[in-house]
């Protein structure tokens, strides 16, 4: 059956960058006296907050990203939002923020969608509406410690391809000179500081000429932990290998593709992967929701290089990983696995 038919917004669906556009609203909760407010939708693009929220200071703050699609059926879908309410969770009891319960974020990005279903890019145009919840410590305090008020917040925009050009092979440098995480740190939880911590060494890369970089474990600087985005898959022969770290994000794109590759008959390992195995892969990729996969064509670590495949070309398996991962997001291969959470705008 055919969904209901929404005027669009007026853009250029083809040739969206990843990037932020203007909505018509976000949906907001406050946690005030222990415990979550009614979501109330929100036409202001802006927050006001006391200069002394822990967040601003500490860091106090966690965050998620996920997609929804227009289905080939013209119906409107997100992509697993239970799994990211679940990684919110983990992000947050980390960091000691009050674990945002799943049906309330689920319901969040139901109605925050359904509220924004004009900026849902057609069904074929490549791209997608990017869901990024959030969740921040408001209760103004100075001294070191949770804050007692929090404000959770999901806003929506359209989105094309994160790294330009779309799916096309990037060179990759692995950074040796910064860390993004800490051994017993936080890398593992969706939490800003990470990103912050990632800045430089993109930059670093950014300036020798690599659109991504590639970070190694914090201890030993010996085993793959993941690029500065997303995480790290490499394919040898028949194996869909990625790497078993604590200081990396469990990624539900990672995830999902290994079912996919298992049920593609291919061999699913998660182990620690030593940089120097690379040389051996037939391809490598980099995973996460904003970018899907983005195949890498070499990897510069040291003196030397690695490189992945024909030049200029995307290799056979993860060619066929990102059709069938983003064929399932859009309705044109059937959801044998109910990752599909189905939207009435
Ligand atoms: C995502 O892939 O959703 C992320 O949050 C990564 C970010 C660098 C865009």
């Amino acid at each position: 059956m055919k969904g209901k038919k929404i005027k669009k917004a007026k853009l250029d669906w083809g040739n969206l960058p990843f990037g932020y556009v203007k909505t018509d609203f976000n949906i907001r909760y406050v946690y005030k006296n222990g415990k979550w407010s009614k979501g109330k939708m929100s036409a202001d693009v802006n927050i006001t907050l006391n200069m002394a929220v822990p967040s601003l200071h500490y860091g106090q703050q966690a965050f998620e990203g996920l997609k929804a699609f227009e289905t080939v059926d013209g119906k409107i879908a997100a992509f697993r939002p239970d799994e990211n309410a679940l990684r919110l969770q983990r992000s947050c009891k980390r960091i000691f923020i009050p674990p945002v319960p799943t049906d309330m974020f689920v319901d969040a990005v139901k109605r925050v969608v359904a509220a924004n279903a004009r900026f849902v890019p057609p069904h074929g145009t490549g791209a997608s509406l990017y869901i990024r919840p959030l969740v921040i410590g408001t209760g103004a305090r100075v001294g070191l410690g949770p804050a007692d008020e929090y404000l959770f917040i999901v806003f929506v925009t359209p989105v094309g391809p994160y790294y330009k050009g779309g799916f096309k092979p990037v060179k990759a440098l692995v950074v040796e000179e910064f860390d993004r995480t800490a051994p017993l740190g936080v890398g593992d939880c969706k939490v800003g500081g990470n990103y912050a911590a990632g800045l430089r060494g993109s930059e670093y890369g950014h300036d020798k000429g690599y659109p991504i970089v590639l970070y190694l474990d914090p201890k030993e600087k010996k085993f793959i932990d993941e690029f500065s985005t997303s995480n790290f898959i490499g394919i040898k022969g028949n194996t869909y290998i990625s790497p078993e770290s604590d200081t990396i994000l469990p990624s539900i794109t990672n995830k999902s593709l290994a079912v996919i590759a298992a049920e593609m008959g291919m061999a699913v390992e998660k182990r620690k992967v030593d940089i120097e195995e690379v040389a051996a892969f037939d391809e490598v990729g980099a995973v996460g929701t904003a970018a899907v996969i983005t195949p890498i064509s070499s990897i510069k670590y040291g003196d030397r290089e690695f490189t992945f495949g024909a030049a200029g070309k995307v290799g056979p398996v993860s060619t066929k990983l990102y059709e069938r991962l983003t064929k399932i997001q859009t309705g044109e291969l059937e959801d044998t696995h109910g990752w599909l959470c189905g939207i009435k705008a």
